[in-house]
Formats: C-alpha cells, sequence, structure tokens
C-alpha cells in the first residue's frame, strides 16, 4: 500500500477545513454508538526521520495527527492520502510522519473525526476522538540503546500481559514481535484483543513495535491484509534499519512447508518470494550502510537449525535457511540471529558451519539486548520478570 503524506503547518493551510479545523459535534441521527478510539494508537515504521501512528475507531472517521515538541505546541499536521483522495470513511486509521529530526522527542494527537453521511458532493461530519502520546525517533548515532524480543505468542494474550507487565522499560527504545506473535490471524479483532491491546496498553504508543512475520502470519483470512496493521517503510516484510549503533536486518522465511503442502490450498507462492528476498539479500549485504554497522542483528522467525523431530522433507523451510541464507550471513558478519518457531528456549553458539551465533525465544520468554559501543548484553526474562538466562559474553561472534 503506498502511502502520500502531507506535514503542514495548520496556519496558512488551506486544506479542507473539516479535517484542520475541529469539526462541530451534531448529533447524528444515526442509530451509531458513540465514537471511540477502540485500537491504539501504536508506533510502526520507525525510522530516523519518521514514525507511522496506527489506531482503529469504532465508527468510520477521517484522522490526522498533530505533532510537535510538546503537548502544548503541535503546529504539524499530518494526514494520510492515495492518489490524490485522503484516507476517509474508515475504521482503520494509518498515518505517516516524515521529514522527522533523528533521536528526537515528539508529542503527537491523534484524531478521528466521525462521517456521518458520505455523498458525493457533501460529507456530513459529527464529532471527534483524539488521544495523545509521546515517542523518540531512532538515532543510528546513539551510543547506547535497548531493544526486547517477543516470540510465538500465539495469541496468549494473559501471558503476555503477564510478560510485559513485567519488562523494565526505562531505555527501551523498540520491541520486536519476532513471529507467530499472533495465530493464524483472521480478524482485526483477533489481533488486537490477543496481541496490539496488551502491546498498546503497555508500550506501543511510546515505543515502536517492529513486527517480523512468521509462518502463522502467513495463514487465516487475514493473512493478506496484514501490512495495514503493520506497515513498513519499504512496503515489504523484509528489510533493514538502524538505531543505537545496530543494523537490524529483518528477514521473512515465510511458510515452514513446500508450496505444494495441502495445508495451504494451493494459496501461496513462497518459492518465488524467497527468491526474490534472496536477491535483495545479497544486495543488502553488500551495501556500505550494513558493513559499516557496528553491531549487525538478524531477526527471523524460522532458525536455520532442524530440529530431530522435524523431518527436512516436509519442514523445508529450516534447512533451506541453513544451507542458503545461513551461509550468506555468516560471511557477511553477523553479530547475532534472534529467531523462535521451535517453541523452545535456546542459545547456540556459534560453530564452523555458521559464524554467528542465535538465540531461540521462546513461548513465555522477552529476551532484552542492551547495546553499548562495545557489546550486545542479553538478559532473558521469563513472563514474571525472572532471570531465564544471561547469555555470555562468549555467545557473541565479537
Ligand atoms: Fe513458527
Amino acid at each position: 500500500m503506498i502511502f502520500s503524506h502531507l506535514s503542514l503547518r495548520v496556519l496558512g493551510l488551506s486544506l479542507s477545513c473539516a479535517l484542520v479545523s475541529e469539526a462541530v459535534e451534531t448529533p447524528s441521527l444515526s442509530a451509531l454508538p458513540q465514537l471511540r478510539i477502540v485500537g491504539g494508537p501504536y508506533l510502526q515504521a520507525p525510522s530516523p526521520t519518521g514514525m507511522t501512528l496506527v489506531w482503529t475507531t469504532n465508527n468510520k472517521c477521517v484522522s490526522r495527527v498533530e505533532y510537535g515538541p510538546s503537548a502544548d505546541d503541535m503546529p504539524h499536521v499530518a494526514v494520510s492520502a492515495r492518489h490524490g483522495l485522503i484516507d476517509a470513511n474508515t475504521t482503520l486509521h494509518r498515518i505517516a510522519l516524515r521529514g522527522l529530526r533523528p533521536g528526537t522527542s515528539y508529542a503527537y494527537r491523534v484524531i478521528s473525526t466521525e462521517i456521518l453521511d458520505f455523498k458525493p458532493y457533501k460529507v456530513r461530519f459529527g464529532p471527534s476522538v483524539r488521544a495523545e502520546g509521546r515517542f523518540t525517533t531512532l538515532d543510528p548515532e546513539k551510543p547506547t540503546s535497548s531493544f526486547c524480543v517477543l516470540t510465538d505468542r500465539h495469541d496468549r494474550a494473559p501471558a503476555l500481559r503477564q510478560a510485559l507487565g513485567s519488562v523494565q522499560w526505562d531505555g527501551v527504545d523498540l520491541v520486536f514481535g519476532v513471529g507467530d506473535v499472533m495465530n493464524d490471524p483472521m480478524t482485526e479483532q483477533q489481533i488486537f484483543q490477543n496481541f496490539l491491546d496488551p502491546c498498546t496498553e503497555f508500550f506501543a504508543g511510546r515505543i515502536p513495535l517492529v513486527f517480523v512475520r512468521g509462518n502463522h502470519e502467513t495463514r487465516g483470512a487475514l493473512a493478506r491484509d496484514l501490512m495495514d496493521y503493520f506497515p513498513t517503510a519499504s512496503g515489504r516484510y523484509y528489510y533493514t534499519f538502524h538505531h543505537g549503533g545496530v543494523c537490524f536486518l529483518l528477514l521473512d522465511g515465510g511458510e515452514d512447508k513446500a508450496d505444494t503442502s495441502d495445508e495451504y490450498s494451493g494459496l501461496v507462492a513462497f518459492d518465488d518470494y524467497i527468491r526474490e528476498q534472496t536477491e535483495w539479500l545479497e544486495r543488502e549485504l553488500r551495501s556500505a550502510a550494513f558493513r559499516e554497522a557496528r553491531f549487525r542483528v538478524c531477526l527471523l522467525h524460522i532458525p536455520p537449525v532442524v530440529p530431530q523431530e522435524r523431518q527436512p522433507d516436509k519442514f523445508i523451510r529450516a534447512p533451506w535457511i541453513r544451507d542458503n541464507w545461513s551461509p550468506m550471513l555468516s560471511k557477511a558478519g553477523i553479530d547475532l540471529m534472534i529467531s523462535g518457531h521451535t517453541h523452545r528456549y535456546a542459545e547456540l553458539p556459534a560453530n564452523e558451519e555458521r559464524a554467528f551465533p542465535i538465540v531461540v525465544g521462546g513461548t513465555n520468554t522477552v529476551i532484552r539486548v542492551d547495546v553499548s559501543p562495545e557489546r550486545l548484553r542479553l538478559t532473558t526474562f521469563n513472563d514474571d520478570g525472572t532471570v531465564l538466562s544471561r547469555p555470555p559474553e562468549a555467545l557473541r561472534k565479537r
């Protein structure tokens, strides 16, 4: 999905007055329930110069984001528009802020104005709802940083809430969901209730949530719409970005079985997708930005290890990644891979075949990585906040 964007001073703006000025609260003649924000806002697609806000309302709206240095000073307005049309008459709102300054704190206010009636030549607006927050843009030069990783939560909201309630959030700049954080997504309600709502309650309105797709997120009726809820700057599930001296390399292993497997009903084409991704990866690993990063951390749901109980002729993806991507990543000097998928926490040191260590998150773990100029320090927590492991320094490649 392509976004265009407007970032404008409120004053002097001749954009539709219905957008920029507060809509007059008019009584609805319809039987619509009172307008509410029902999901989010949560932060997506973080970069040194951008951030995307996503939220949902119970009734159809048009939306905007006001932002600036403080809650009392938000001179900028952003909307989302495609093909010349501002997104409107929708309950899912997704607005990218661009042109921001790196490592800078911004206050934001999301505002949705109800559309009571949408006629070709007259649109009737209703009341507005709003929510406020604050975020900090990424900073590739930041000397110290921290990030957390969730894996394989599989719709278990109570355990997720316990885990998120146990995190010491001070200093956490990013949270990654490295696959199967949802379970075979079927409906918007499912992904909010089981994943996005807990994330929003604890962090996602102020700390960006970075989604790395797992195999279970390719299944279910909503799988083809997930980018609407987890937008990325590239429009792809695989990309790189930089923060705190780390180049984060996000890869998407797709499904774990062959495209022809009965389970997929002839509706997947991961062979082509993986091939295209591999071509992109070859180019990316050669880029100066990647090679010159202080640390290189790969996030990939399916790790390049093959559990004994899984027949490699059926579960083809893990051996394929082991034989194809793993050598490329070894050669490129990856410092650490964080994965999930096996549902068993594991620390796998580098070996003769693979020049980088892997930490595999479990179903009830939160991996925290504290980045300093000298090292990546890992701590893995159980959902109750107790320390499961502090992997030794030797786990790191350098
Ligand atoms: Fe998985």
